[in-house]
Order: C-alpha cells, then sequence, then structure tokens
C-alpha cells in the first residue's frame, strides 16, 4: 500500500493544469483554461480546468474531478496507478505501509509472476526479430497473415523454439526462480519416475505467441499458435490459470483498445487474437476479444467501465452464433446495448479485414449493425417459420431476453417491434412479459433474501421527476457550504421573542448580527432538524459538520480528492456550475453573471428559507392526504392552518429580502 504520507505529498504537488496538458491542448481562458474535450469529438471547446480550484470539468460528458479523477478517466488507470504516475511524474518518492509479512510474500509473489511474465514476453520477442529460426518460421507466418512490423511490435507478438528447454533454461540462467517459472505455466514441470528427479520444458515450444495484457498493460499470460498441422494438437494453447492470470476475467486486447471504446463509446466484441489484431490495423482500435468463450460477467464489467454500448461481431458461418446468442442475455442484463454484426458466409473479421479497405470494413459494420433483438427474431423465426410449436418457444424465448433489460421504456420498446416482425399482437407479448415477472418472483420469493432490484421487470416503476425543488434547495445549501461556508458575513434578524400576530409580522424589529455562513446555516437546519433527502448531499453535510467541530473550518479538498468518486465528482460539478459562462464566452457578448458574493448574506437566507418553505408545503400536503371524511379532523386541519400561516410568513421574509 502506499503511504498516506506519499499521497498527501502527491495531491501537494500536482498540478491539475499540468497533468491534464500533456494529454489536451489547454488554452488559458480568464483564470481558467479550456480545450476540446479528450471524451467526446467536438469542433468547440467544452473542457475546462481551474488552476485556482485545481479541478477539471467536460461539460459536453458532464464529468470532473481532480488530476487523479482524470487520469482515472483517461488513462483508465486505478486509484494507485494513478498516485503512482503522478509520483513518478514530479519525482516524489513512493513510500509503502508495512505490509504484514505474509502480504508481503504475496504480493511480492504476484509482482513475481508478473516479472516472470514480462521477461518472457522480451524473450520470445527477441526470438522473433533476431533469431535465424524466429524469423525464418515466426516472423515469415505473421508477414504471411499479413501483419505489418509496426503490428507486431505494437502487439508485442514473439516466437518459442522448438526446442524443449530453450526458454525455461535461458530464465534460469537469468535467475528467474522455477517457481514463477511453473507458477505462470511458461514452464511445466513434471516428476520423473526416478525419485526426486524432475523434467521441465517448455510449454509454448514452436508456437507463435500473443501475450495478454491487463487494463494496464501488464503481461498476465500468453495465447500460442501452433504451426504445424498437427489433429493431436491444439490450434491454441493458453497460459494455465494463475494468480495474475484469470481466463474469467480477462479481455484480450483490452489494453490497446481502452482509449478508443471511451471515445467511440462503443465496443467491439470479437472471437480471436487475430480479429484484434487485423481489426488495429485496419484502423478499428475499440476491439477486444473474449478468447473463443462465452462471455462472463467480470469481462462485461471490465467493457462497462468504459462504455454502455457493445457490437458483437460474428464469423459468416452460423455455427457459433447460436452458441453465443445465450451470453448475450448477460450482456442485457447489465444494461449494455447491444449490436450484432453478422460477416459474409466463410469470413470471419480477421479474413474479412483484409480482403476489404479500412473504408470499406468501417462502412460495411455501420450499415449491417443489427439491433441484437431484432437479429435474434429474424435469426430464429428462419427456423421456426412454419412450426407453429417451434415459433411458440422462439416468442418466450425472446420475451425472456427482453425481461433481462434494466430499462423499462427501452423494454417497451423492444415488445413493440418484436409484435411487428412476429406478427403477434403486443398484449399477447406484454403478458408473457407479466408471466415471465410472475414466475420470477416466484423463484425469488423461494430464496430467502429476495431481492427485487436483481430483476429488473419487477422494479416499481420509477415515479417520473418533477424538476424537485427540494432537490434544487439542499444543492444550493451545499453549494454555498462549499464555496462561501468559510466567510464571516453580516446577517440581517429580527428581533425575537416579541409578540406578533400573523399580520404584523412586518412590525418586527430589524437587528444585524455577525457570523460566519456554514455556523448560521447550520444553526438554522438544526433548529428545523432538517436532514437532506439526497444521501449524498446528507454525506457530504455530515462531513463538513464534522470538520467545522473539528478544525472551525471547511476544507474543500476533501471532498474534491475524496476517494469515493460521487461525492468527488458532485463537489466538482457544483463548483464549476458557474464557469460555463466563461465558456461560452458570455463576456465578449457582455452578459456579466452577477457576482454571487454581492449579496451573500441574502444568499444564505434565501436558501434556507426556501428550503423551509418546500418542507413546510410537502407537511401540508401529506397532512391533507390523512384527513378523511369518517373521523374527526379537528385537529389535523388545525395544524394545516398553523402551517399555512408560517408558509406565508416565510413568503413575507422572501419577498423582504429579495
Ligand atoms: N481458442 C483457444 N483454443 C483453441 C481454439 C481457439 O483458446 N484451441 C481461442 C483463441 O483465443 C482464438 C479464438 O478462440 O483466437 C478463436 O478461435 P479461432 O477462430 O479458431 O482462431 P482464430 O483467432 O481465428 O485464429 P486463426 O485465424 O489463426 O486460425
Ligand atoms: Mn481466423
Amino acid at each position: 500500500m502506499i503511504s498516506r504520507n506519499t499521497i498527501d505529498k502527491v495531491f501537494e504537488t500536482a498540478r491539475v493544469e499540468e497533468v491534464i496538458g500533456e494529454f489536451v491542448n489547454l488554452k488559458k481562458a480568464g483564470s481558467n483554461f479550456k480545450g476540446l474535450s479528450p471524451f467526446s469529438d467536438e469542433r468547440s471547446p467544452s473542457f475546462m480546468v481551474s488552476p485556482v480550484k485545481q479541478i477539471w470539468k467536460d461539460f459536453s460528458s458532464g464529468k470532473g474531478g481532480n488530476a487523479i479523477t482524470f487520469l482515472m478517466e483517461h488513462e483508465h488507470y486505478s486509484y494507485p496507478e494513478a498516485i503512482r504516475y503522478l509520483a513518478k511524474k514530479y519525482n516524489i518518492e513512493i513510500e509503502e505501509t508495512e505490509q504484514t509479512d505474509e502480504q508481503k510474500e504475496q504480493a511480492d509473489a504476484r509482482e513475481s509472476l508478473f516479472l516472470v511474465s514480462e521477461y518472457a514476453r522480451d524473450y520470445f520477442q527477441k526470438i522473433l526479430h533476431e533469431n535465424p529460426q524466429g524469423k525464418a518460421i515466426g516472423l515469415t507466418y505473421f508477414k504471411e497473415r499479413g501483419f505489418t512490423d509496426e503490428t507486431i511490435k505494437k502487439f508485442e507478438l514473439g516466437y518459442a523454439l522448438d526446442e524443449w528447454e530453450a526458454f525455461t533454461k535461458n530464465a534460469l540462467k537469468k535467475g528467474y526462480e522455477l517457481d514463477f517459472l511453473e507458477a505462470t505455466g511458461l514452464t511445466i514441470v513434471k516428476q520423473t519416475d526416478e525419485l526426486s528427479k524432475i523434467k521441465k520444458f517448455d510449454r509454448f515450444k514452436g508456437r507463435v505467441l500473443f501475450p495478454i495484457h491487463s487494463m494496464s498493460g501488464r503481461v498476465l499470460g500468453f495465447g500460442g499458435r501452433i504451426l504445424t498441422k498437427n489433429k493431436n494438437a491444439a490450434k491454441y494453447l493458453n497460459s494455465p490459470e494463475s494468480e495474475i492470470y484469470h481466463k474469467s476475467n480477462v479481455l484480450y486486447g483490452i489494453y490497446f483498445a481502452k482509449q478508443s471504446i471511451a471515445k467511440e463509446d462503443n465496443c467491439y466484441l470479437v472471437e480471436g487474437y487475430t480479429d484484434v489484431i487485423s481489426f488495429h490495423q485496419s484502423g478499428i482500435e475499440n476491439v477486444v476479444s473474449s478468447s473463443g468463450t462465452a462471455l462472463t460477467k467480470e469481462q462485461i464489467r471490465l467493457i462497462h467501465r468504459l462504455t454502455n454500448n457493445v457490437t458483437m461481431l460474428f464469423d459468416g458461418d452460423a455455427a457459433g452464433i447460436r452458441a453465443s446468442i445465450r451470453g448475450i442475455d448477460l450482456l442485457l442484463e447489465q444494461g449494455l446495448n447491444v449490436k450484432v454484426v453478422l460477416f459474409p458466409e466463410g469470413e470471419d473479421p480477421d479474413s474479412f479485414s483484409k480482403k476489404v479497405t479500412p473504408a470499406e470494413l468501417k462502412d460495411y459494420i455501420e450499415n449491417e449493425a443489427k439491433d441484437f433483438i431484432n437479429f435474434k427474431v429474424t435469426l430464429l423465426l428462419k427456423d421456426a417459420e412454419n412450426d407453429p410449436v417451434k415459433k411458440a418457444g422462439l416468442i418466450r424465448d425472446i420475451v425472456i431476453s427482453i425481461s433481462k433489460i434494466p430499462d423499462r421504456i427501452q423494454r417497451e420498446v423492444y415488445i413493440k417491434e418484436c409484435s411487428r416482425i412476429l406478427d403477434i399482437s403486443e398484449t399477447v407479448l406484454f403478458s408473457e412479459l407479466a408471466q415471465i415477472a410472475k414466475k420470477e418472483l416466484r423463484d425469488a420469493s423461494k430464496k430467502t433474501s429476495f431481492n427485487r432490484a436483481s430483476s429488473p421487470v419487477l422494479q416499481k416503476t420509477p415515479e417520473f421527476k418533477k424538476v424537485d425543488e427540494l432537490h434544487k434547495y439542499e444543492r444550493e445549501i451545499i453549494k454555498i457550504l462549499l464555496l462561501y461556508g468559510n466567510s464571516k458575513v453580516q446577517f440581517e434578524g429580527y428581533v425575537p421573542g416579541e409578540e406578533v400576530d400573523d399580520n404584523e409580522v412586518k412590525s418586527l424589529k430589524k437587528y444585524h448580527f455577525e457570523n460566519v455562513v456554514s455556523k448560521e446555516i447550520y444553526l438554522n437546519l438544526q433548529e428545523d432538524e432538517v436532514e437532506f433527502t439526497d444521501a449524498l448531499f446528507q454525506q457530504i453535510y455530515y462531513e463538513i459538520i464534522h470538520q467545522l467541530n473539528q478544525d472551525e473550518s471547511i476544507s474543500v479538498d476533501t471532498f474534491i480528492n475524496n476517494q469515493d468518486s460521487k461525492i468527488a465528482n458532485l463537489v466538482t460539478n457544483i463548483l464549476m456550475d458557474d464557469e460555463k459562462y466563461v465558456l461560452s464566452d458570455w463576456k465578449r457578448k457582455k452578459v456579466f453573471p452577477k457576482s454571487k458574493t454581492d449579496d451573500l448574506p441574502k444568499m444564505v437566507l434565501d436558501a434556507i428559507y426556501n428550503l423551509r418553505r418546500v418542507l413546510i408545503e410537502q407537511k401540508i400536503k401529506s397532512l391533507i392526504s390523512e384527513i378523511d371524511k369518517e373521523n374527526e379532523n379537528a385537529q389535523i386541519l388545525e395544524t394545516v392552518v398553523n402551517y399555512t400561516n408560517l408558509k406565508q410568513k416565510l413568503f413575507e421574509r422572501l419577498n423582504r429580502v429579495i
């Protein structure tokens, strides 16, 4: 673990404009910098960096945060990876916290597996490019497949000599331990008949090698393709499961694709190593492969971090399609939008991409991409056309797929679409959907931990949210606390304790008092026992109060730099609210947003009164709904009257301060 000390130092040293400046061309705009959003293709800048606040905001995608978040969003680093990157950039020595011996050993072992794998990658690459046998066999093979030198280097392709121990011997000589060679599967160790004698040999002997990278580019394992036509040997041999290689957690090509997937907001999914590589060579980089197996939840999660959209690319021969179709429900379940492209008979993405120009390839994919549900219906319908029993099964099958989609509106659109294609009434399809939901409900309630959220169909239809006043004022209060919480200002109050009836509010005597903004807000909210309805606001508010109690001041940095990205993002958004004006060049258009600090006391009181007003309005509403005709309602009515009066007073105060 990186020590707190190091993390603090990184935060103190890193300048957001310097960090981002390496990836985005920034131009000065007032006290800020602006540039073209690195998260979307745009012509006019909507990306803003504030050196003063040390945050950035991308108005086109809504993303924002500090230097660390930028690296996590843009480079897809994990938090520690981002810290390490910055430490390196600013020459900060990384201090690791003390680990237990066991932790240390485990971390060391993992690291050793990476080091062995990365050594092997370098070694196999060297053989491919420099060894006569490597060049004659391995390199020639790749060249014959149409891979350019650039491509071969980019994917770090290699070759393992066709000898039993060439690699193992070399690695041992370099000081790599046999244990780690065995654990990564690079070396296979076998006990011989003779006691205490072992035999070692190279797993990948005689194969060309495709290193498999993690999201951040470390080598996890290898895929090795055989070059001979040996019917008894598998075409591809892959690294076995190890501490660092979990087949179900990796996607081939993700490291080379992540940037492009995020930018294109779409991920192409292909079957094999060579499909991925050929696509890159044709200029399509947002492509990954699940290496011939059905997609797993973990793999989908990797994609989902980058985009909501997946396009599956299938070979022209239909054999694989029906098998893969099942895996697609898993994608739908995770809320991804799935499209499908079918290549012409006998072509896979690899072969097809070599037959056509890059432009033709792009056109083909764009034109052929079909919505998944639509695709499935059309495909299965062919099998079932003249068979009513089969057709009934097909309908069920399709509706099950639709039931996996979390979004209700989308589900409805699909039902309508299917009704059209299958020529079946929507009512029938909807009732089928309802039945599946009911069955799920039954199945789920059999289990002890019944969870509504697990079934999209069962979720309550989300209430249509009107622009929520309460949310607006809660946000306003949080914003004031963050921006001006530490300022001391003159408030205008009314002499308390004076008996006045409702019509005489105006006769109250004004008086002035000084207070810190945050304390004034705190006192008011506490008096009314106000709780924020928004959980995130409430969390931020508690933290603010905690800071006030501890240090008598609010530190905005703790929120911007919060490890909870939800908090960091929200606070960044709030702080960047006003920067939009700079982007749209309002100054030039001679529109000056009024400086907020001009009337801080009024702003504070307005926010508090408005929040109170909305809460009272809600209270009145709920009281009125309690009234029923049968019973004595005098008491409720009286309360309603009282609240209404209170509301009236608040309105008057609001008018007065406005
Ligand atoms: N695969 C595997 N083991 C096998 C066969 C296939 O792991 N015995 C995986 C590989 O990741 C391979 C993918 O499944 O890339 C797709 O298989 P296939 O279409 O047979 O291979 P291609 O990638 O098309 O390889 P090539 O074009 O070299 O035949
Ligand atoms: Mn192929």
